[in-house]
């Protein structure tokens, strides 16, 4: 059985844990952080090694979901064996970062939006490919692979568009309830309508402007909000925001 080590027990790793279960593989957790590794350990049948460099020489292939600021740091500690693989998740490090700390081992980057990757219906994002992770990924959802790393990049900001499109979600909801629905008809409503729009998005293969003109009917209310929203640059903050993002994670 394929053994892949996560080093990093934090909130990312709980998530992948739980997406990649029942994919057959044997997991080990890296010890720092008591709470979390044992409940792992409780819940899902993860092993817990008793140090960062037990767990590389115990495993095949090392997910590292270290805190960005200081895991290239950690990592630089630490021996990898000639061609072993090792995924990193964490924010703004790339593929010459990771390769200059991990010596002889095989590196590769991804992103992910963490939580939906635990329903098994999170995107991956993968530099490059690699015949080690993808199926690993591919347990939590759609995997697509880049071999550009400056577009892995600048695709990477959709970690943070997926973590915003809680605030977005969080602020639609809060407006139905203020208006009387109660709170889980209101964020079923919500869930449901993106659910099923992201649903014609990926299925129809029409371009989105002839989407949204079948859908946004002139003098219509889809067309009253839209304009009230461009009033206030509201649409054109998405591309600010992620662009702040993007200079963040060094594109
Ligand atoms: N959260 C997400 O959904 C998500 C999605 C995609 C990518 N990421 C990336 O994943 C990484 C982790 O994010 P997170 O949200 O999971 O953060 P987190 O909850 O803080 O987890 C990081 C874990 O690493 C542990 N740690 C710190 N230094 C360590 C060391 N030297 N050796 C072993 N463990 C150490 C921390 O322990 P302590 O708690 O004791 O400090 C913590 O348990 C980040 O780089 C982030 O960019 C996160």
């Amino acid at each position: 059985m394929t053994t892949i080590g996560i080093l990093g027990t934090g909130g990312l790793a709980a998530l992948m844990v739980r997406g990649v279960q029942g994919a057959g593989y044997r997991l080990i957790l890296s010890p720092r952080n008591a709470e979390v590794s044992a409940r792992l350990a409780e819940e899902y049948g993860c092993e817990v090694a008793a140090s960062n460099q037990a767990l590389i020489d115990a495993v095949d292939g090392v997910f590292v979901s270290l805190p960005a600021a200081t895991g290239a740091g950690e990592l630089a500690k630490l021996t990898f064996r000639p061609g072993q693989p090792v995924l990193s998740a964490m924010a703004g490090t790339g593929l010459a970062r990771l390769q200059s700390v991990i010596g002889p081992a095989q590196a590769a980057v991804s992103m992910m939006p963490g939580y939906a990757n635990a329903l098994g219906v999170g995107p991956s994002i993968l530099c490059p490919d690699d015949g080690f992770w993808r199926p690993v990924l591919a347990a939590t959802g759609p995997v697509i692979a880049f071999d550009d790393e400056a577009i892995f990049t600048a695709a990477a900001t959709f970690g943070a568009f997926s973590g915003a499109s809680f605030g977005f979600m969080a602020q639609v909801i809060g407006w139905f309830q203020a208006q009387g629905l109660p709170p889980d008809t209101a964020r079923a409503l919500v869930a449901a309508t993106l659910r099923g729009n992201a649903e014609v998005v990926l299925r129809e293969n029409r371009s989105l402007p002839e989407i949204r003109r079948e859908v946004v009917t002139p003098g219509g209310i889809s067309e009253l909000l839209l304009a009230t929203l461009e009033e206030h640059e509201a649409l054109q903050a998405w591309d600010e925001g992620l662009t702040h993002v993007l200079r963040r994670i060094g594109g």
